[in-house]
């Protein structure tokens, strides 16, 4: 189907117990997260991939000193065999990268220290939304434009796409890759709408952008070609957002796989946050 996206191992992170009191979060209001609850979503959710998409899972120790190592995704940028170790936004999470560095070392990949070419960059990768065929870098909340340029030194094949992050977490927080060609944007309030806009009018291909109204949650998908099923596209339940369902029929092409992660999302985890994938 692609040349991208066809991964045959996923690389996860074990909960911290810390989390629920220590972990970062927008929004200090909503309820606490349930440790027991978010590790049985979490381990649903390798039980996806590891058992539906037929891929390998390494599993990552946790480290109670890091309490959002779980979200693995911010700590690495992977396209083709480069992996780029990145230095995240916030200063709690400095340090989750190590472990995913000298994993990625034994298992052969080329792999690039953001901290070593530039100390002033920042990325977190839940920032950067790869389609396949450009980079889409959102700057401004968790990331900067040093980090910016150190992603485009790191993939010169790509264009490489800076948008002004307003009133969100990360960029993928407010839309993600739902298959090549199409991405799934929300539409939440004005100032992400701004955002989606941005994305648009920058994009050097033409994508199909899905609308997702209501809640941003949902714009969160996780792409994966996989060997097992073909192209999967896994969402998070419509039980839970079911005003998005209209938004998920639209995607076609694709199987549909649910997962609930919605204890982990209490501290902005989404679905793209708790993985990265390899072709080995
Ligand atoms: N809790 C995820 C983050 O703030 O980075």
């Amino acid at each position: 189907m692609h040349k991208h996206f066809k991964y045959t191992t996923a690389i996860t992170r074990g909960i911290a117990k810390s989390l629920p009191a220590e972990a970062q979060r927008m929004d200090h209001t909503v309820e606490p997260v349930s440790y027991e609850k978010a590790k049985s979503q979490k381990q649903s959710y390798v039980d996806i991939l590891r058992n539906k998409l037929g891929l390998k899972v390494i599993e990552l120790p946790t480290d109670e000193t890091l309490p959002d190592c779980v979200f693995v995704e911010d700590v690495v940028v992977i396209i083709d065999n480069t992996a780029l170790i990145t230095k995240p936004g916030h200063v709690t999470r400095i340090g989750e990268g190590t472990e995913m560095e000298c994993c990625l070392k034994t298992l052969g990949m080329n792999v690039v220290n953001m901290a070593e070419i530039d100390p002033l960059a920042a990325v977190d990768g839940g920032d950067v939304l790869f389609t396949g065929e450009e980079i889409f870098v959102g700057v401004g909340n968790r990331s900067n434009l040093a980090g910016y340029k150190v992603i485009c030194d790191t993939f010169p094949s790509y264009a490489v796409n800076a948008i002004v992050v307003e009133d969100a977490l990360h960029l993928k927080t407010s839309c993600s890759l739902a298959k090549p060609g199409v991405i799934m944007v929300s539409e939440e309030n004005p100032r992400i709408q701004k955002m989606m806009k941005s994305l648009q009018d920058v994009a050097t291909k033409n994508y199909r952008y899905i609308s997702v109204d209501g809640n941003a949650i949902g714009s969160n998908c996780l792409f994966v070609d996989s060997e097992k099923l073909g192209p999967v596209t896994i969402h998070p339940s419509l039980k839970a957002y079911p005003l998005i369902k209209s938004a998920y029929d639209a995607i076609g092409g694709v199987t549909l796989i649910e997962c609930d992660m919605s204890e982990l999302s209490k501290v902005d985890g989404a679905l793209t946050c708790c993985s990265v994938f390899i072709s080995i």
